[in-house]
Order: structure tokens, then C-alpha cells, then sequence
């Protein structure tokens, strides 16, 4: 067992030295796939969340090096859409069951908030979820556009290696991309980010970054994949070599942000045959078909050959591999509710001072994993008194309370006291999650997976 995936499998946290190792060492590629797999599978389950993508403009103002539809490309056959055929599309897909519409385009100005907003508006008479991915946008028309019921947004932010990010993204600013991902966050949207993996110039180191950017932000979705270099773009030379590579970035980011939906994408399936049940086996479980009708289709070439799904093919595949197709849209979470008063709580009892000072081994090995927000960005307080009792740990905001049991520090331990304290909690809308002291000296990584998810149960993940 290679010691950096067990602990990315127990505590989900990985320092950007750590990510560099596993990056570089591919004597444990299957040991990480394999890994990604089982907690894919014990997180977010075995269903395939199916998205269908329509592409309704290949109008673009940007010229990103690597991508064909570069506004200087003069190489390709630009279209738009009509409203009336977006929607159209998009009704076809819902009868044949997909549950989310995901509209993407170009940064094409012609589609203003206020038109897209009637057009997902429309779309969203029906029971569906929608996802944009049309580019930068101000916080105002981000707004607009979530208002008119759009779920989510895809935004990659390409890499973090700000000096590349320059080189490859004419005029474009870094920073401002960052900043319409923390609006689109701020503003409700389940987001996406994600990376190009084989960019030339870009370094494992830079990879590393890019995951815990992933983490810092939090992402809902991440989509990421090979570079595949399209002719009439400047990167034409590069090599197409970045497939297994992406396939270990994809598996790590799993291992990090156990919980969220991670596409297996075309690009992935165009460089490598089979390339898409390969990621669905290393740590993804949605896929996008597209539904954009043929013509259109090969004129939205971001790369050449994209690979389209053969969707009857494709469930039997799924089949195959233990999976099965989601009826439901497949939403990370909920929003988070709000910070809930911490009413009755004072830090300052003279036993509950003495307490914090005197953790036991288990209490000290638990605390490592959820002090200073680091589980996930949970704030836990640990050793606090609520009303006549002191808990152990505790999460305010999400009403979670953590017991280790057999600590001795909880005083006049016995059943109808731990019962009645229980209660107590429970009437008040906590949940109390019991550990023993050998569960956490010999089983940590379970511990840490029965607090995430019933941090995530307490959001309402999977709901809406
Ligand atoms: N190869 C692979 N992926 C590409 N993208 C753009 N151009 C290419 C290419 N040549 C990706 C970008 C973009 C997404 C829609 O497609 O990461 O965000």
C-alpha cells in the first residue's frame, strides 16, 4: 500500500509535496485508480449522472491558444442558434429522460443575460436542472441568469500557473477569472472548474497547484482532460500525449473532494480508446452527451475528432462495469444554510478550559483532521460546553456533535446518562456521532468518512 493514497483515502488532505510525488511516481498508477474508484463509489454511489450538452454558439471573442474556435481561427463555420432551437433541443433530451441541460457556447456577446435568461426560463417549465458554460461574466449578469433558474456553472480555470495562464489566454486576466468563479459560488451556483492537462510548458508542480486550487474553492464539479492539439490553433505542435496523466489528476481530485461530480470527458475518450469507462473506473461518474444536432455539431470543434457518445452502446458498457444511469439531477448539495447561533454556548467554564488543555491521544489524533476549518472547511470547536454538558467536538453550523467514547473525559459515563445527553442534543436539532477510541486509533479514514457524510446529509446533499 503506497502510504500517500492511504492517507488521501482516510483524511481527503494531501500538501502540494504529496500531490508532486504521486504525479511523478507511476509505479502506483492502478493502486490510484483503483483507490478514486472506491471512493467514488462510497460517496457518491454507483449511479452515472447524465448531462445533456448542447453547444448553441461557436461565436467566440476570445482567442485561446489551444482551442479551435478562437475568434482568429478563420478555418471554421460560425453559428448561432435561434432560441426556439436551443429550446427545442433541449426538450427532445428531457423526453428522452436527461435530467439536466447543459448550454454552452462560445463568449459570444449577441446571447446578453436578459436572452439567455428567457431561454432558461423557458426551459426550466420542465423538471430539469441547467448548467451554463458560456464564459466570463460580470457578477450582475451571473446574477440575471441565476435568477431566471440556471443551477450551475462550468468555468475551468485552464491552470493556475499564472505566467501560462498569461501566455495562453490573450487579454484576457487571471485574476478576474478567479473572480467569476468566487461570484458564481457566492451567487448559489453548483460550480465546476477544472484544468487542460499537457499544455506545453505546464509542470507537474503547477498540476499540484491546481488541485488544491480545486480544494480551496470547493468545488462542485470538476471536468478535466488532455490537451488534443487542433490545427489551426498556435498550439497545432504540441504532443497529445496528456491522457494518463489527466487520468492520475482526475483520480487524486476525487481522493480530495470525495463528494462531487466529476465528468469522464470527451476529450478523454477522443485520445484513448475506451478512454471514458477508464475514468468512469478511476474516480468520475457523470458523462456529458452531447444532443446537438449533427450539423452543428462538427463545427463546434474546441479539438479535432471529438468523439461523440453512442448512447445505447454507452448503458450496456455501464452495465458492464457495475453502473447504472440516474433518474434523479445529481446535485452535489444544497446551499449551505446559515451560520446558526452558537446560542447557549460558552467557552469559558473552568472544566472545559482544563479539558481542551488535556486531550487524550484519540482526541488529539481526531482533532489534527478538524481543527482550523481544515475538514472541509467545517469550523469545529472542540472540548465546548452546551448548556450542563461539555462535548467533545462540535460543529455549530452544521448542529454536528463528535463523542469520543471511552476518552474518561466524559464524566459519570454510563448508559441512561449518555442516553439522556443524547436527548438532550437531538431535541435541539444536533446530531450526536459516537466514536470509541479504538475506532479512531485503527480506523481513522472511516471515522473521517462518517463525519463528511453526515456534515453532507446535514446540507441535504442530493436533494433539491
Ligand atoms: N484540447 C482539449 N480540451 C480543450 N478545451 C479547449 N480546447 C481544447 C483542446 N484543444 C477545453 C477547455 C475548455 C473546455 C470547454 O474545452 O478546457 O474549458
Amino acid at each position: 500500500m503506497n502510504a500517500l493514497i492511504e492517507k488521501a483515502k482516510q483524511i481527503h488532505q494531501l500538501s502540494k509535496e504529496e500531490i508532486i510525488s504521486l504525479l511523478n511516481d507511476n509505479s502506483i498508477n492502478n493502486e490510484l485508480f483503483n483507490a478514486a474508484n472506491e471512493i467514488r463509489h462510497k460517496f457518491v454511489g454507483d449511479e452515472i449522472h447524465l448531462r445533456a450538452l448542447i453547444e448553441f454558439s461557436n461565436i467566440c471573442q476570445r482567442n485561446c491558444f489551444y482551442c479551435g474556435v478562437r475568434a482568429e481561427n478563420k478555418n471554421i463555420d460560425r453559428y448561432r442558434l435561434t432560441p426556439d432551437e436551443i429550446i427545442k433541443l433541449a426538450d427532445n433530451a428531457l423526453k428522452s429522460g436527461y435530467k439536466t441541460i447543459v448550454l454552452q457556447s462560445g463568449e459570444d456577446n449577441y446571447f446578453t443575460a436578459e436572452i439567455l435568461a428567457d431561454i432558461i426560463k423557458e426551459i426550466k417549465k420542465n423538471d430539469t436542472a441547467i448548467t451554463l458554460s458560456i464564459g466570463e461574466r460580470t457578477y450582475d449578469e451571473y446574477k440575471i441568469l441565476k435568477d431566471s433558474g440556471a443551477d450551475r456553472f462550468l468555468l475551468r480555470i485552464e491552470t493556475t500557473d499564472k505566467e501560462l495562464y498569461k501566455k495562453l489566454h490573450p487579454n484576457m486576466d487571471f485574476e478576474n477569472r478567479v473572480r467569476c468563479l468566487k461570484d458564481l459560488k457566492s451567487l448559489g451556483y453548483e460550480t465546476g472548474t477544472g484544468c487542460l492537462v499537457g499544455l506545453p510548458g505546464q509542470t507537474v508542480e503547477s498540476l499540484a497547484d491546481d488541485i488544491l486550487f480545486f480544494k480551496e474553492l470547493d468545488a462542485d464539479m470538476i471536468g478535466l482532460g488532455p490537451l488534443i492539439p487542433h490545427e489551426d490553433t498556435p498550439l497545432k505542435d504540441a504532443k497529445p500525449d496528456g491522457f494518463w496523466l489527466s487520468l492520475k489528476v482526475m483520480a487524486i481530485t476525487r481522493l480530495l473532494l470525495p463528494d462531487i461530480n466529476i465528468p469522464a470527458t470527451t476529450a478523454m475518450e477522443t485520445i484513448q480508446p475506451e478512454g471514458r469507462i477508464l475514468a468512469l473506473e478511476s474516480g468520475a461518474n457523470v458523462v456529458m452527451p452531447n444532443v446537438t444536432d449533427e450539423f452543428h455539431r462538427s463545427r463546434y470543434e474546441i479539438y479535432p475528432g471529438k468523439k461523440s457518445v453512442d448512447y445505447t452502446k454507452l448503458e450496456e458498457k455501464f452495465k458492464q462495469i457495475g453502473r447504472t444511469v440516474s433518474k434523479n439531477k445529481g446535485f452535489r448539495s444544497q446551499s449551505r444554510p446559515l451560520s446558526l447561533n452558537p446560542s447557549p454556548i460558552g467557552r469559558g467554564t473552568k472544566m472545559a478550559r482544563h479539558l481542551r488543555k488535556n486531550l487524550t491521544p484519540q482526541e488529539r489524533k481526531l482533532w489534527s483532521i478538524l481543527r482550523n476549518k481544515n475538514f472541509y472547511g467545517y469550523k469545529f470547536k472542540r472540548q465546548c460546553p452546551i448548556w450542563k454538558y461539555i462535548v467533545d467536538f462540535v460543529c455549530i453550523e452544521q448542529r454536528l456533535i463528535i463523542e469520543v467514547d471511552g476518552s474518561g473525559h466524559n464524566l459519570n459515563q454510563n448508559k441512561s446518562y449518555d442516553k439522556q445527553r443524547t436527548e438532550y442534543f437531538e431535541t435541539r436539532g444536533f446530531t450526536v456521532l459516537r466514536f470509541r477510541n479504538n475506532e479512531i486509533e485503527n480506523n481513522i479514514e472511516e471515522v473521517a468518512d462518517k463525519i463528511l457524510l453526515s456534515l453532507r446529509e446535514r446540507e441535504g446533499r442530493g436533494g433539491k
